[in-house]
């Protein structure tokens, strides 16, 4: 992929962010209700997407849905900047090892270097990632977690450096790199393993309607290998102290005393902030490539045809 593939991508994303922030908003609070609590004992102050954004916004308006959007457009600049710059250095480095020529296209390469690239934006983005975390789940009506009374992205961090330094920035980056190596190493091998799919099976032609397909089968794996780490972080960003001792104790002890579903705590709502986040990011990657090869083929032969 290209620097505009990548711009176009990061465009996108943020675009795709606005739309929906809420959806991430009501995810959050789901995640963390009834946390270390057994299930007949934990009250249900949110049920459901529909019902989680309903009373948002009749308790706290529409901004209460986006409570944290700043902070999400910082982590998402974050996050296609580390994509966009370690992306390349990557693929080179390893296709010249393995192939001894950096311009051989490898999938195989490709992909990790997307999901390494992935992982180092996501470690970068952590701390901008734990206020969005903290804003979102901040309610003065319904209130979940840990209730963290940030003005805005900046106070957060000045506080939390403050308070706890460094390491209280950077609480919860292991769950973050793992959700999110999960999700960029899932995406793009389930998107061109389910293109493959419709167009044997159902003999679709390429176009816009097999991209939507591909892109909404690939939102959908890549939200249920996401969801599990997804929860966990969202437990290590709530606490203030040290409830649990890492990720691991983190997963244990929810499974134990809520059921192995509370992993999937929230999931519908993630569900419905990925499937369009992943189907406008794919889509507008396959248009933007489709437009570039024809610029490249009309850059390309005319020179050429004027000189015969
Ligand atoms: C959030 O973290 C605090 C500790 O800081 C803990 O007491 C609480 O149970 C956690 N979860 C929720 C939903 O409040």
């Amino acid at each position: 992929m290209s620097t505009t593939a990548f711009i176009a991508g990061g465009i996108a994303a943020c675009g795709a962010v606005t739309v929906t922030h809420g959806f991430e908003t009501v995810k959050i609070r789901l995640q963390l209700q009834g946390e270390l609590q057994a299930k007949k004992d934990a009250p249900r102050l949110y049920r459901g997407v529909i019902h989680g954004m309903t009373v948002i916004v009749q308790n706290e308006g529409v901004r209460g849905l986006l409570r944290g959007l700043g902070c999400a457009y910082i982590y998402q600049m974050t996050l296609n900047g580390c994509r966009l710059g370690f992306y390349e250095p990557i693929r080179q480095s390893l296709t010249t090892t393995l192939f001894h020529d950096p311009k051989v296209q490898s999938l195989g390469v490709n992909i990790f270097s997307g999901a390494t690239s992935g992982i180092l934006g996501a470690a970068a983005g952590s701390p901008f990632f734990l206020v969005k975390t903290r804003l979102q789940s901040y309610s003065p009506f319904l209130p979940v977690g840990t209730q963290h009374h940030y003005r805005n992205a900046l106070d957060g961090m000045k506080r939390i450096y403050n308070a706890e330094g460094v390491r209280g920035l950077y609480r919860g980056v292991g769950p973050a790199m793992v959700r999110t190596g999960f999700g960029s190493s899932v995406q793009l091998p389930t998107y061109f393993f389910a293109k493959r799919r419709l167009v044997r099976h159902l003999d679709m032609q390429e176009g816009p309607a097999l991209h939507l397909l591909s892109s909404a089968a690939s939102g959908v794996v890549v939200c249920c290998v996401m969801h599990p780490p997804d929860t966990v972080m969202n437990r290590m960003y709530n606490q203030t102290g040290n409830l649990y001792n890492g990720a691991f104790d983190c997963l244990f002890r929810t499974v134990r005393t809520e059921g192995v579903l509370a992993v999937y705590k929230g999931f519908f709502a993630h569900l419905a902030r990925i499937l369009p986040h992943t189907i406008l990011t794919l889509s507008l990657a396959e248009q933007t490539n489709k437009w570039m090869r024809r610029v490249e083929d009309r850059l390309l032969s005319k020179p050429l045809k004027e000189k015969l």
